[in-house]
């Protein structure tokens, strides 16, 4: 690790706008209890998009790489990620599926144009789950060609980010701790192969929890007891999904990080998150009444996150509304756990 003049160091409660594999290495060793973050998933976001596949994964790599110096002895790296759902794998052979059901679609092009005439903004996708055919059948029908390219373009496969994660902490020093399941809303628009492939639609992500050896202190009170019975000891977190993500395109519900910062640190405690995003991490640190550390390499996030978190302390200048803000976001979860 470069040598980084204590005056350098990263503060805390400060959102930094950089490359992880920068930042990472101006934070004062040993001092990290527990770093959150969700990465990009190379999935073809905007902030991703110049990544090959070879540069996602040394990206994780090398972010993984970086912890084990930061983290305190005993402290935990919980990293938010899905399986690739649609990965191209050039190297698979390629063999159209036999969708049985789509040769008995007697469906035609004056059919379809009557029905988009009535729903001007329907796209393929919806006009596919109407007829209850494929988008190609759609597209083939209302323009002649095949939009998949048939049986020359490169087949899709599920790509697991599990073991390769796991592969790249134990590279750390890193062991896997735990693992949680967040089940979110069901996407069913971007999981259009599923009406012609036995395939499921997105509705799960992960929560892989790393620790670094060292004396990790067990402290059951950190949650009540209903809220142990309700997710603490639960492998299983239903947790909706954003409802309004127009600030950040891949934002996390704050409950996520709540109830990892609530299991896995102290109060005062460092908490961080190097792909800050909209800044939902360093939000629900402070609700918990922990410090944060943010990085991101989007100018845009950082401003962002930075206004989050400013209007976060606008309400601590009234205590009332700060606690009413908890609440609300405790409510929420209640509710949803009551049904
Ligand atoms: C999945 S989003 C995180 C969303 C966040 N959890 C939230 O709730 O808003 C990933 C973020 O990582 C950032 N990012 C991508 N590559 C990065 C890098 N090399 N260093 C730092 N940030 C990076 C992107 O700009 C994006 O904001």
């Amino acid at each position: 690790m470069a040598v980084v003049k204590i005056s350098e160091y990263l503060k805390s409660n400060h959102i930094y706008h950089g490359d992880a594999r920068v930042l990472l290495k101006k934070i004062e060793p040993e001092t990290v209890a527990l770093s959150l973050w969700s990465p990009p998933y190379f999935v073809g976001k905007d902030y991703e998009k110049e990544l090959t596949f070879d540069d996602w994964k040394h990206l994780l790599h090398e972010t993984i790489a970086l912890h084990y110096e930061i983290l305190k002895p005993g402290g935990f790296l919980a990293i938010n990620i899905a399986d690739i759902l649609c990965f191209k794998d050039e190297s698979m052979p390629k063999i159209m599926a036999e969708n049985v059901s789509r040769r008995k679609i007697d469906l035609t092009r004056a059919q379809i144009l009557k029905v988009k005439d009535k729903n001007p903004d329907w796209n393929r996708y919806k006009l596919a789950e109407y007829f209850g055919c494929s988008e190609q059948t759609i597209d083939r029908r209302l323009h002649g060609n095949n939009i998949r390219g048939g049986k020359y373009q490169a087949q899709t496969r599920v790509f697991i980010v599990g073991g390769l994660i796991e592969r790249m902490a134990l590279d750390a020093g890193l062991y896997a701790y735990d693992r949680r399941i967040w089940v979110k809303d069901a996407a069913w628009e971007s999981s259009r192969w599923h009406t012609i492939s036995y395939r499921a639609v997105d509705e799960f992500e992960y929560l892989y929890v790393f620790w670094k050896p060292g004396v990790t202190k067990v402290d059951r009170s950190r949650l009540t007891k209903q809220e142990w019975i309700n997710w603490g000891s639960r492998g299983i977190w239903e947790i909706p999904s954003v409802r309004s993500n127009a600030d950040h395109e891949s934002k996390f519900p704050i409950e996520l990080p709540r109830r990892a910062i609530k299991l896995f640190t102290d109060s005062e405690d460092i908490v961080l998150d190097c792909f800050i995003g909209s800044g939902t991490t360093a939000l629900a640190a402070i609700s918990e009444g922990r410090r944060y550390i943010g990085i991101d390499k989007e100018k845009r996030s950082v401003e962002i996150s930075r206004a989050a978190v400013a209007s976060y302390h606008e309400y601590a200048k009234e205590p009332q509304q700060m606690e009413l803000m908890v609440q609300e976001i405790e409510a929420k979860y209640e509710a949803k756990t009551e049904t």
